[in-house]
């Protein structure tokens, strides 16, 4: 196989792959642009491969690395995460060049046993800011814990300010050709970016913020990160949009999910969406939670100030498919947001009981007209929407 190497800098090079075969991402966030996995190799007086990629794309991969190193041999593998994602080559980069030597924190180590039964004789295990002389080139080592797990960590080379980032500053989608910001307009990743921050690092933005705050001391030129783009024409644009989405800071509009098995919640939702519009609220998103996945939702709730939830009773409880993005948002512990609940039932109640416990439970600020409508919407109905929505007005004003 013939592959082509993509130099980022002298002797710094790309070896990214494309994965557009994969459905889901962790077998659960739908992939339909596809993700890249990348890895980069230093060649200096020493070479060292910085993290490996997915197994189902070890050919091409593989292939890649012996052609850049022409000959010479593998001296280190770092290991910035452990997350099979990067870490599923190791082992036959292992057998392709035994004498290298492992580099990776204690954490991970630990994990080469319990995910590759290895137990490699040569190892060095770094500390925070520990360095790693390659020649004219060095790395130093920063413990990110986790963002993404808890053995990740960053590594800076600091010849040409070089942020090898591992999960953090990545996002979804293939890289089509272009490999670096400058190549294409942010614009287009923007929302694979924040899908994949949301549903894969959102849940650890406390750490991330730590992690951040550690990143933003270093002076960076260019952030090569294991997901999406390589920075190195404006590295600040993706440190502020991280920033941004780990401080939780909303953007100006209101997510409205609602779900409905035959319409009596959906015309509530429409209502609610109308008189939201009469409000002055801009930017209104609404979802029906059986149809759009929750990676998705999740996204744009992470955007947003507001969020409304409605929904149907189901055996005298919310409806199952909303109970799951009720799970999975208390999973990712949401701040800053205006809440508003409403929802229906045909004999008995039980959905909007559990959405308000829901609320309860996380740290919203909630609108106090709560919408609960049996069977149909009537009149009175309407006129409480009308009140919900003011309310939700005023909150996202404030
Ligand atoms: Fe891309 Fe957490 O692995």
């Amino acid at each position: 196989m013939n592959t082509i190497t993509t130099p980022i800098l002298d002797n710094v090079y790309y070896l990214g792959v494309n994965d557009r075969q994969t459905a889901k991402f962790e077998n659960m966030w739908p992939l339909p642009e596809g993700v890249a996995y990348n890895s980069y190799l230093i060649v200096d007086e020493k070479t060292a491969l910085m993290d490996t990629v997915k197994v189902t794309k070890i050919d091409g991969f593989l292939e890649t690395l012996v052609n850049l190193l022409d000959g010479r041999k593998l001296d280190y593998l770092v290991i910035h995460h452990m997350e099979p994602d990067h870490s599923g080559c190791i082992k036959a980069v292992l057998e392709l060049y035994p004498d290298m030597t492992f580099v990776c924190n204690a954490k991970a180590k630990g994990m080469l046993m319990d995910y590759y039964e290895l137990e490699p004789e040569n190892i060095i295990v770094v500390k925070d800011g520990d360095e790693l002389e390659l020649g004219e080139r060095s790395l130093t080592f920063v413990n990110t814990p986790m963002v993404h797990w808890p053995e990740s960590m960053v590594s800076y080379e600091k010849k040409d300010k070089i942020l090898f980032s591992q999960d953090i500053f990545g996002g979804f989608g293939t890289l089509n050709g272009t490999v670096f910001d400058d190549e294409m307009n942010y614009k287009f990743l923007r929302d694979e970016t924040r899908r994949y921050y949301s549903n894969i690092v959102g849940k650890y933005s406390k750490m991330a913020v730590r992690a951040l705050d550690k990143v933003s001391k270093l002076d960076i030129n260019i952030i090569c990160p294991v997901h999406g783009l390589v920075w190195r024409k404006n590295p600040k644009q993706i440190i502020e949009e991280y920033t941004k989405w780990a401080n939780q800071v909303p953007e100006d509009g209101l997510v409205l999910v609602y779900g409905s098995m035959y319409g009596n919640t959906e015309q509530m939702a429409d209502t609610l969406a109308r008189f939201l519009a009469e409000e002055g609220v801009k930017n209104i998103k609404v979802f029906d939670v059986s149809k759009t996945h929750e990676s998705y939702i999740l996204s744009e709730i992470w955007r947003y100030k507001g969020l409304i939830l409605g929904s149907c009773t189901y055996n005298n409880s919310v409806y199952p498919k909303m109970y799951n993005l009720l799970h999975i948002l208390e999973m990712n512990k949401l701040q800053n947001k205006v809440m508003g609940i409403f929802g229906s039932y045909g004999w008995s109640g039980g959905s909007v009981k559990d959405i308000s416990e829901f609320a309860s439970a996380g740290s919203f600020q909630v609108a106090e007209t709560v919408v609960e409508s049996k069977g149909t919407m009537k009149a009175k109905d309407v006129e409480e929407l009308r009140k919900l929505a003011k309310e939700m007005a005023e909150l996202l004003k404030a």
